[in-house]
């Protein structure tokens, strides 16, 4: 196997170090924040960190990178306290990467790329049209990470559209039943396919 000392890491030239370490952490969550801003200009972007903070009351996350340049989805979502989370389907990830272009605020990545805006239950963000699955969220808090200045933004969960046919008996949503697809890396897309799905486990007797 290639090792890779922590020297070895600190001397690679920063294009090769990003794609190594953002891969090496596994498959990514691949979603679509929409927001919109106080002056009524939507906004739409790629985070493949969205995590699972809790069931009960609902909650998740996302890594914010650092605020030393604008960036739109949070101050929308601190601004107007709404926000939601589209996961992107197969037929979806050419216009979702598209979204992670520095456009300025006025213009709406919705408008420079093929994905539409859909307004549900007076909900005051944009969900994405077609994306499987849709998640309606308020802004609730966010923790600055000391190491590197990023940000961990919880979201309190306020309601979720569920294509139909992805949701079992038990409430277990099969996502590769909506082509939900998953992230390699920063620009690598792929679609996982389910292989099984255990019982609780418990200790062996
Ligand atoms: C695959 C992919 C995943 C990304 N994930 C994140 C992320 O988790 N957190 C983040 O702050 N930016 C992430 N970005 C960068 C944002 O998409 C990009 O900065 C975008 O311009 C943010 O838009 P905004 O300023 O309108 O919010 C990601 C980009 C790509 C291509």
């Amino acid at each position: 196997m290639h090792y890779f000392s922590k020297a070895k890491l600190t001397e690679l030239n920063n294009r090769y170090r990003n794609n190594l370490i953002n891969s090496i952490s596994g498959y990514k969550s691949a979603n679509l924040i929409g927001t919109i801003s106080k002056t009524g200009t939507t906004n739409l972007a790629v985070f493949n960190s969205i995590v699972h903070l809790g069931s009960n009351p609902a909650l998740l996350g996302f890594i914010l990178r650092p605020t030393t340049v604008p960036r739109h989805s949070f101050s929308n979502m601190k601004e107007n306290g709404v926000f939601t989370v589209n996961h992107i389907a197969k037929n979806q990830i050419e216009a979702a990467h598209h979204t992670s272009a520095k456009y300025p605020e006025e213009i709406s990545e919705f408008d420079q790329t093929e994905l539409n805006p859909v307004y549900k239950n007076d909900f005051a963000a944009p969900f994405v049209e077609g994306a499987p699955v849709q998640i309606a969220c308020r802004y609730v808090n966010d923790y600055l990470i000391e190491e590197n200045d990023t940000r961990l933004v919880v979201g309190a969960i306020e309601g979720v559209y569920i294509d139909d046919k992805m949701i079992l008996d038990d409430g277990w949503v099969q996502l590769d039943l909506g082509e939900v697809v998953t992230i390699n890396g920063l620009d690598g897309y792929a679609l996982p396919q389910l292989i099984e799905r255990f019982p609780y486990a418990r200790p062996k007797e």
